[in-house]
C-alpha cells in the first residue's frame, strides 16, 4: 500500500516479539551496562561569550562542558589564510550551519612578528576579532598557537628572524625559550580574553607545540614541553591542554612530562592522514596498538583526533613531483571517503574530531612553505573561494547527528555485529551505557554495492533487516534512541537530526537517492499517519510503526496519536535535500529551515522569526519554529507565509536567486621594466655589506667565503639581490654560484650588466621534498679580463623549510652560499639587498626585495602615468623583471556575495612567473611553466567589489623563451544572494 497525502490507519499486527512499549519510550530489551563516567547530561547547547563562568572537563568518553557531554565536531580554519576579517564570519557561519560546533585554529607566529619583540594583532591579524566572531557564531574554539605549527607555512610558522638566532629550536634551549615566551605572552594576552571558562569567549582546548616527535625521550624535549605547560598556565589559560601527536604513538600522553601535578587537565590527542585508497585504520580510543596509543596510552581521556585529513595539500607541478591541482584531492577524498573514514573514527571512540582542513584558504604572500603553492584549498569541504562542495554533505549530516543525538557522546564497544550477505563489510557495534541506544557503523571496503543483512535491535530482540551500503562507502545506523516523545526501534537510513520544533518533534533520516529505507518507531497503539510528500508505506504491527520509503527529495511522514499527544514528523531526505535542511538553536527554542542554500542566523522576536542566509537559485522557504511564531523575515524582508500540514510555515513567494555578476575585461595595461641593479653603475652604497663570518644557519658557510645567506642580514622573504665587485679576474673561464632556495627557486646573474643566464633549482622528488635540500650550483662561462667588474645576482629564494623533525631545518641557508671562479681567484666584495622594512599593514610576508617592491610599484596610487601603454598578451624576450599595472572597477550588487578570482594562462612552454598584487596585497605566485595553479582567489575586502582596484603583476622571466603575461582575466568563482557585510581592508598607497 502506497500512501500519499492522506491519512493512513495502521492495521494492528501480531505482537510476535511480545514487547509492549509506549510511544514515550520504556523498558529496554537491550539496555547497556551501567555507565562508568558521569551520566550524560544534555549537551549544553551552542556556546557564546555569555558572561557566565563555565566548567570544561572530560572523562574517558567525551568532553564535559557544564556537566553535559559534548562531542566536539570540529573543522580546521586558519585566519591567516583569509586576509579579510569580514569574511571570517562568512566561513564560520557556513561551518556552523553545516553542523560543526567547533573550529580548530592555528596561530602562526611569523604572521604576527616582523621582528623580535614586535607583535602585531591588528587589521588582518586581529586574532581578538576572529575569536569574537567565533563566539558570536556559536562555535567552540581549539586554539593552537604553536610555537611550532608546521601547517605548510614558511618555517612551519617560525618568524623569519628566528632562523638567524642562536640555539636549537623546539628544545629547552634558553635562547629559544626566551623568544617562545615572548610569543606566548603576546598571543596568550589575547587568548585569555576568550576562554569559555570565563564566559568571555569560546576557547575550550589549547594545544602545545605540534607533532613533536623527535625529542620525546630526551630531557631537552620533556623540559621544553614542561616549560610550555607552565608558561601557558602562568599566562592564565585554564582550559584543558593537549598536544597533537604525529600519528597514534602515545607521545605526550598524560604523565609523560611534568605538568606540575595537573594530570587531570591534560588530554592525549593525535593526528592521522591515511591514504584514501587503504582501509580506514582502527586507531581511536578502542583501537588496537598495545602501548602505542589510544586507550592504552591514555585510558582516562577521550578519543581525540586533533587533525584528520579532510583533503591533502598539493605540491607545485613539475615532471618528477607533480601537483595535480586540488580537484584531485577532492576526488580522492570525496564524500564517500569522509563517510568511510570519519564514521570509522566515531566507531573507534573518537569524541573530539577535527577535520584538517575544512576551509583551507590561501597561503598568500610569502606564507607558503616550499612544499606548496599559493592556494591552500586542500580539497576541503568549503573551497578556497568559500563555496560549498559535495563534501559538505557528509559533514552536514554527521555534524548535525552528533549534536542532536547525545547518546553518541558516550559509547562502549560491544561485540561486532554479524552481518549476513555482506562480504567485504566491516561492521562495528557500540552501545550507549545506561540507555537503550545501539550504534552500528557499516563500512564497505569493496568497490561493489552491497545489501547487508544486519540484525538491528532497538528495544526488541534483533530483527534482520537489509541495509544498502554502496561500494567504498559507509553508513551509521542507530537503534533505541529517543526521537523526542517517541523511541526509534531502528532505521536503515542514517539519522541526521532530531529537534523539538513548535508543537511537534521532527526527526530527519538520510541516505543516497533511490535507496529503499525502513524506519520503525515504537508505538503502543496505532497512530494516525499522513504522508505529506514523497511516497511512503506505513504499517503497524508488534507495537511499532514501520515506514518504508524510497529516498528522493524530501519524504514527509506525520505520525500523530498512538498514545502520545505530541506529533512526530519523520523527514526522509536524500543527500542533496539534506543540505537544504538547517537547524538553528535560539534561546527560545530550535528552528528548522528547509529550502535556501544557507541559513546563517535565526533570531526570534515575539511572533517573528528573523532569518538571514543565502540563495543561489530561486528557492522555497519553509520554517518549523517554536509555538507562537507566525511571521518570517528573510534577510530583512518580510515574507507572506502559510501554515502547512507538516506543522511549518511556508513562504508563498519564492526567495529570489542571485543576480548576474558582470566582470570587466582587464585592459589599459601599463608596463615598466626594472632590475636596474644589473647595471654596472647602479648605486648600491646603501645596501648592506655581506661580510659576516659566522652564521646560525644549519648550512655550512663554505671556507674562504663570507656569509651570504640573506637571513643573516635581516632579509627573510622573497627575492634578494647581491652585487659583488672584484678585480684580478684575468684568466677566469667560468663563475659558479652555489645557492640554496626552497623548491622552484632560481638564480639569475649578470656580469657588468650583461646577462649570464638563469639557473633553476632542480625539482625534488617525493622523497626529498620535505627534507629541504634545495641547493645547487649554477656555472656560467665568463672571460672577464682583469677588471674591475660587477656581478649582479638575483635569487628567488622561495621559502624556509618547515622544521617537522625538530632539527632546525628552518635554519637551512637561503640565497647565495658561495661564488667561485675557475681559472682565477678574485676576492669579491659583496653587498646584499632584500625586502624593505615590512609593510606595517600588509605585514612582513607581503614583500620580497624586487626593485619595484622596494619602490612601491605594487601599491595603489603610485604615479604610473609615464609607464608604457601596452596590450596583452605579451611575448617579451630577456632575462629580468618587468611590471604591468592596470586599474579596474567592479559594480557588484550590494546584496550579492560574488567570489572573484584572477586567472592567468599562456603557452606552458614559456618560462616566466608572476607575483600578483591586488591593491598592494601579494595574492601569490604564478609559475607559467610549472603550474598547476592558474586561478588566484581575490578575497572581497582586499578586492573592492563595488569600487576601483589596482592590479600589479611583477613578471620575472629567465629569457630562454618569450614571456607573458598571456591571458589575464577576472573569473567568477561563485555568487549568492545574501553574504555578510564586507568592510574593505586598509590598502594604503605609497604616501603612508
Ligand atoms: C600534519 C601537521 C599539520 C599539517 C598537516 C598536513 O601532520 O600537524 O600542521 O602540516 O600535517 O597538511
Amino acid at each position: 500500500m502506497v500512501l500519499s497525502r492522506r491519512t493512513f490507519s495502521a492495521i494492528a499486527g501480531s505482537a510476535a516479539l511480545g514487547l509492549s512499549i509506549g510511544c514515550g519510550g520504556g523498558v529496554g530489551a537491550a539496555a547497556g551496562p551501567a555507565p562508568t563516567g558521569p551520566a550524560p547530561g544534555p549537551d549544553p547547547g551552542p556556546p557564546g561569550a555569555d558572561g557566565r563562568t563555565h566548567t570544561v572537563g572530560f572523562d574517558k568518553y567525551s568532553m564535559i562542558v557544564d556537566g553535559g557531554r559534548v562531542v566536539l565536531w570540529s573543522g580546521e580554519v586558519h585566519p591567516f589564510r583569509l586576509p579579510s576579517p569580514s569574511l571570517w564570519r562568512d566561513v564560520l557561519q557556513k561551518l556552523r550551519a553545516h553542523g560543526y560546533n567547533t573550529i580548530s585554529v592555528y596561530v602562526s607566529w611569523n604572521y604576527h612578528s616582523p621582528a623580535p619583540g614586535s607583535y602585531d594583532f591588528t587589521g588582518v591579524r586581529d586574532l581578538d576579532l576572529f575569536l569574537r566572531t567565533a563566539a558570536e557564531t556559536g562555535l567552540y574554539v581549539i586554539l593552537r598557537p604553536g610555537p611550532y605549527i608546521n601547517a605548510e607555512v614558511d618555517a612551519g610558522g617560525f618568524p623569519g628572524w628566528l632562523t638567524a638566532t642562536r640555539g636549537m629550536a623546539r628544545t629547552s634551549d634558553p635562547t629559544y625559550l626566551t623568544y617562545v615566551d615572548e610569543w606566548l605572552t603576546a598571543v596568550n594576552r589575547i587568548a585569555v580574553r576568550h576562554l569559555y571558562t570565563k564566559g568571555t569567549g569560546t576557547i575550550v582546548l589549547y594545544q602545545l607545540e605540534n607533532e613533536y616527535a623527535n625529542h620525546v625521550a630526551g630531557p631537552e624535549g620533556r623540559d621544553y614541553m614542561a616549560h610550555l605547560y607552565k608558561k601557558v598556565r602562568a599566562d592564565g589559560i585554564d582550559v584543558p591542554l593537549f598536544h597533537n601527536d604525529k600519528g597514534r604513538n602515545g607521545h605526550w600522553a598524560p604523565g609523560t612530562f611534568d605538568t606540575g601535578g595537573e594530570r587531570e587537565r591534560w588530554l592525549y590527542g593525535f593526528d592521522g592522514y591515511p591514504s584514501p585508497s587503504k582501509q580506514p585504520p582502527d586507531w581511536g580510543y578502542f583501537g588496537v596498538g598495545g602501548t602505542k596509543g589510544g586507550a592504552s596510552a591514555s585510558p582516562r581521556t577521550p578519543g581525540f583526533l586533533a587533525e584528520f585529513g579532510g583533503g591533502w595539500f598539493d605540491p607545485w607541478g613539475g615532471v618528477e613531483f607533480d601537483g595535480k591541482g586540488y580537484a584531485e584531492s577532492r576526488r580522492t577524498r570525496d564524500a564517500a571517503y569522509e563517510r568511510r573514514f570519519y564514521l570509522t573514527n566515531l566507531a573507534n571512540g573518537i569524541k573530539v574530531h577535527n577535520v584538517y582542513m575544512t576551509f583551507g584558504g590561501t597561503s598568500w604572500g610569502w606564507l607558503p612553505a616550499p612544499v606548496v603553492y599559493t592556494s591552500y584549498d586542500y580539497g576541503a569541504a568549503l573551497d578556497e573561494a568559500r563555496q560549498p562542495t559535495a563534501k559538505l554533505v557528509p559533514m552536514h549530516q554527521i555534524g548535525h547527528l552528533v549534536r542532536s543525538v547525545p547518546e553518541l557522546a558516550a559509547l562502549d564497544r560491544a561485540e561486532d555485529t554479524v552481518v549476513g550477505g555482506g562480504a567485504g563489510i566491516k561492521a562495528y557495534h557500540l552501545v550507549s551505557p545506561g540507555t537503550e541506544a545501539h550504534v552500528h557503523v557499516l563500512r564497505n571496503d569493496t568497490a561493489a554495492d552491497v545489501v547487508a543483512t544486519v540484525p538491528l535491535a532497538g528495544t526488541t530482540a534483533p530483527v534482520p533487516v537489509p541495509v544498502p551500503v554502496p561500494g567504498r562507502d559507509a553508513r551509521l545506523l542507530v537503534t533505541g534512541i529517543s526521537l523526542g516523545r517517541r523511541m526509534l526501534r531502528y532505521s536503515t537510513a542514517q539519522p541526521m537530526l532530531r529537534v523539538a520544533a513548535g508543537r511537534q518533534d521532527v526527526a530527519v533520516f538520510t541516505g543516497r537517492t533511490g535507496e529503499a529505507t525502513e524506519t520503525v518507531v515504537e508505538c503502543a497503539s496505532e497512530p494516525a499517519v499522513t504522508v505529506h510528500d514523497g511516497s511512503a508505506r506505513a504499517t503497524y504491527a508488534n507495537g511499532a510503526l514501520r515506514v518504508t520509503a524510497r529516498l528522493g527529495g524530501l519524504t514527509r511522514v506525520m505520525v500523530e496519536g498512538g498514545g502520545v499527544s505530541r506529533p512526530l514528523l519523520l523527514l526522509l531526505a536524500d543527500d542533496e535535500t539534506s543540505v537544504r535542511l538547517w537547524r538553528y538553536d535560539t534561546p527560545s527554542g530550535s528552528v528548522l529551515v528547509y529550502g535556501p542554500a544557507l541559513l546563517r542566523t535565526a533570531t526570534l522576536h515575539g511572533t517573528t522569526a528573523h532569518l538571514t542566509g543565502d540563495t543561489i537559485d530561486e528557492a522555497d522557504l519553509e520554517v518549523w519554529a517554536p509555538r507562537g511564531v507566525t511571521r518570517v523575515v528573510w534577510n530583512e524582508g518580510r515574507l507572506p507565509m502559510r501554515a502547512t500540514l507538516s506543522g511549518s510555515l511556508h513562504a508563498t513567494r519564492r526567495l529570489p536567486g542571485a543576480g548576474p555578476v558582470r566582470l570587466p575585461a582587464l585592459t589599459g595595461w601599463r608596463r615598466k621594466a626594472e632590475n636596474p641593479e644589473s647595471a654596472p653603475g647602479f648605486d648600491d652604497s646603501t645596501w648592506r655589506a655581506a661580510d659576516r663570518t659566522s652564521s646560525y644557519s644549519t648550512t655550512p658557510v663554505p671556507a674562504g667565503q663570507p656569509v651570504l645567506f640573506a637571513d643573516d642580514y635581516g632579509f627573510h622573504y622573497g627575492d634578494v639581490w647581491y652585487r659583488g665587485r672584484f678585480a684580478g679576474a684575468a684568466g677566469a673561464r667560468s663563475v659558479s654560484f652555489s645557492y640554496v632556495t626552497g623548491t622552484q627557486g632560481l638564480l639569475m646573474a649578470w656580469l657588468d650588466g650583461r646577462p649570464l643566464g638563469t639557473h633553476r633549482m632542480p625539482v625534488p622528488d617525493k622523497k626529498t621534498v620535505r627534507r629541504g635540500t634545495w641547493s645547487a650550483t649554477a656555472t656560467f662561462p665568463v672571460a672577464p679580463g682583469e677588471g674591475p667588474h660587477v656581478l649582479s645576482v638575483l635569487v628567488r629564494r622561495m621559502q624556509h623549510d618547515e622544521d617537522g623533525r625538530a632539527n632546525d631545518s628552518h635554519k637551512a641557508g637561503r640565497g647565495l652560499a658561495s661564488v667561485t671562479f675557475d681559472g682565477a681567484s678574485p676576492q669579491v666584495r659583496w653587498r646584499i639587498q632584500g625586502e624593505a622594512a615590512p609593510d606595517p599593514v600588509r605585514g612582513p610576508l607581503n614583500n620580497g626585495g624586487l626593485y619595484g617592491e622596494r619602490q612601491g610599484w605594487h601599491l595603489p596610487g603610485i604615479p604610473d602615468g609615464g609607464w608604457q601603454s601596452v596590450g596583452l598578451p605579451r611575448a617579451d624576450r630577456g632575462q629580468g623583471v618587468v611590471w604591468y599595472r592596470t586599474d579596474f572597477r567592479l559594480t557588484v550588487d550590494p546584496g550579492t556575495d560574488a567570489s572573484i578570482g584572477l586567472t592567468l594562462d599562456d603557452d606552458p612552454a614559456r618560462a616566466y612567473r608572476v607575483q600578483i598584487f591586488l591593491n598592494g596585497w601579494n595574492m601569490g605566485q604564478y609559475i607559467n611553466d610549472v603550474g598547476p595553479q592558474h586561478t588566484f582567489v581575490l578575497p572581497g575586502g582586499v578586492l573592492d567589489t563595488r569600487g576601483a582596484n589596482t592590479l600589479a603583476l611583477a613578471v620575472l622571466a629567465d629569457g630562454t623563451t618569450p614571456a607573458g603575461p598571456g591571458k589575464v582575466e577576472l573569473t567568477l568563482l561563485g555568487r549568492a544572494a545574501g553574504g555578510v557585510p564586507v568592510t574593505l581592508v586598509d590598502s594604503p598607497g605609497p604616501t603612508r
